[in-house]
């Protein structure tokens, strides 16, 4: 294989930062301008179009270089880029603009970071774009259900100037730009460096891999985890980043660095792995690690791979020669009991006991508060990991009860509320309709509407105490199915939640009434204890 190696302080590297006086001239004109506040996907792909993290693009990709993306993976003057690079918005955001204007480009606090020169406004086929850069239209692929669902049915093109990049707290020594990366490369006299694309956190799989790689091209090591959006449920990245600085030690003194990448990945499979490559030869590097399923979106729900395991190395190798980084290819990495080593999978002798671990056999794991074996991840990980994700019954959690009027919601949650105050260990709060309507939702009546405001605010409650390891009981009327769906989502990404319908028959619930009230009877019903204070009522 003929190497191309890019020295890593060369290489075009376009900055879109705009001069302190240029900037000054954008703040004082932008008065007149249209302003749009940036997604947190938009604010990753800003940040990386202005540091040049995305070198050579210059902006918002065009219509025709978004279209040879998808068709051919090609800009318009055919250099290869295999992802589009789009600044999606709304039909009405869209048809206000029009070509020659220009647009303040605002994080969520209002602060403007860069302005877009409009050039071109379409309205873009998205499921076409699926299918040419996923392969598929499915939903079940978090890529296109992001393309398809939570993007914007319009794209506007054009060129980038930088006000500033997005503000960080976090981690700020790790986080560092393409030329800071080639400077501090330069610096420590790294000629060669393989660059290790990560959104997981790293195991003993991955340290061997690494230093294989390392070894085998004779480069330094650049362990380089994307930390914008990845994949929904992934290990958040503030615990990730805090396993990457704990397994540092594991590698031979100086020979490893470790930055952030604010990349919001696509789980694009193959494509994004071209794309990867592009964007580790923008921060310095002369070569990339791509193993087994390289940024793959994993299986559908019929168990069926999106990818092929090793599709992204092939599809890498077709194009090595003009990307400018060159490929470590792994296979699957697996654990041999015998020899207490990692090894590729294609070296495992026949009848060797080979070892592998899933991450949801490890969330399993970690949930049920049992051990993490040693040769799977080393200690110090293990702990990392555990701190952050404790075990079930160290978990917050979130009991929901839904039903009638005088079903016996209140009574049953007051009975559990002391039940777990008298086993101790967790603080619990009971978010009766009553107490809701009193102090979270006052100014709130009976309309769908409102009813769902209401349910929202009791799930967003329920979900920071969760979250904070604290047990919420609910007893809400909630008779919509949708609005307890939203709260289930908004709590289980902290912890369980379990719905219980208490199924009382609706004459037993009549009867129950003391105050003389109708009970609520359900779905579109009358909204009949709304002027009464006393209802156990959502
Ligand atoms: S991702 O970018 O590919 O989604 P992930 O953390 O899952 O991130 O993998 C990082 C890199 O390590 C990828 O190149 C992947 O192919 C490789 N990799 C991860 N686990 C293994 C393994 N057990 N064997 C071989 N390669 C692996
Ligand atoms: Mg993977």
């Amino acid at each position: 294989m003929r190497e191309h190696l890019v020295p890593p302080h060369g290489g075009q590297l376009i900055n879109l930062l705009a001069t302190q006086e240029r900037t000054f001239e954008l703040q004082a004109e932008s008065r007149g301008w249209h302003s749009w506040d940036l997604s947190a996907r938009q604010l990753c792909d800003l940040e990386l179009l202005l540091t040049g993290g995305f070198s050579p693009l210059r902006g918002f990709m065009s219509r025709a270089d978004y279209e040879g993306v998808c068709c051919k993976m090609r800009l318009g003057d055919g250099t290869l880029w295999p992802i589009p690079i789009i600044f999606d918005v709304s039909e009405e955001f869209a048809r206000s603009t029009a070509p020659g204007e220009t647009i303040a480009l605002r994080d969520p606090e209002g602060v403007m970071l860069a302005v877009l020169h409009v050039a071109e406004v379409w309205k873009p086929d998205r499921l076409a774009e699926a299918e040419a850069v996923y392969g598929t239209v499915s939903t079940e692929h978090p890529g296109v259900e992001y393309l398809l669902n939570q993007t914007h049915p319009w794209y506007i093109g054009g060129r980038l100037e930088g006000v500033q990049l997005p503000s960080h707290y976090d981690f700020r020594a790790l986080r560092l730009t393409p030329s800071e990366l080639r400077a501090e490369f330069i610096r420590l006299g790294w000629r060669r460096v393989v660059a290790f694309q990560t959104r997981n956190p790293m195991h003993r799989a991955h340290q061997e891999l690494t230093l294989r790689a390392a070894k085998q091209v004779e480069a330094n090591l650049l362990i380089h985890p994307s930390i914008g959006m990845t994949k929904p449920g992934d290990v958040e990245y503030y615990v990730r980043v805090r396993c990457y600085q704990a397994i540092l030690a594991r590698y031979p003194k100086a020979t490893v660095k470790l930055a952030l990448l604010p990349l919001a990945m696509r789980l694009g499979g193959p494509r994004e792995a071209l794309w990867h490559a592009i964007v580790r030869k923008n921060h310095g590097c002369s070569h990339i690690i791509v193993g087994r399923d390289h940024a793959g979106p994993g299986k559908n729900s019929a168990g069926t791979p999106f990818y092929g395991p090793y599709a992204a190395q092939e599809l890498f190798r077709a194009h090595e020669h003009e990307l400018g980084v060159n490929m470590v290819a792994f296979n699957m990495m697996v654990y041999l009991e015998d020899q207490d080593a990692y090894f590729p999978e294609d070296e495992v002798p026949p009848g060797a006991r080979a070892l592998d671990l899933s991450g949801t056999e490890l969330r399993r794991r970690l949930a049920e508060g049992r051990e993490i074996p040693a040769w799977f991840t080393f200690p110090e990980v293990a702990r990392e990991l555990q701190r952050s994700y404790p075990s079930r019954h160290r978990q917050g959690f979130t009991l929901f009860f839904t039903g009638l009027s005088g079903a016996g919601k209140s009574t049953i949650a007051n009975v559990l509320r002391v039940k777990f105050l008298e086993m101790g260990g967790r603080p619990v709060t009971l978010l009766d309709g009553d107490i809701v309507r009193k102090h979270l939702s006052s100014e709130l009546g009976f309309s769908r509407e409102h009813r769902d405001i209401n349910i929202r605010r009791i799930g967003f409650v329920a979900s920071e105490i969760s979250k904070n390891g604290g047990i919420a009981i609910c007893a809400p009327i909630a008779p919509y199915d949708q609005i307890r769906k939203e709260v289930r989502a908004m709590v289980q990404a902290h912890g369980r939640f379990v719905l219980v319908h208490v199924a009382t028959p609706l004459a037993v619930c009549e009867s129950r009434d003391r105050k003389e009230r109708q009970g609520f009877i359900g779905v579109n019903e009358r909204d009949v204890e709304s002027s009464s204070s006393h209802v156990t009522g959502g």
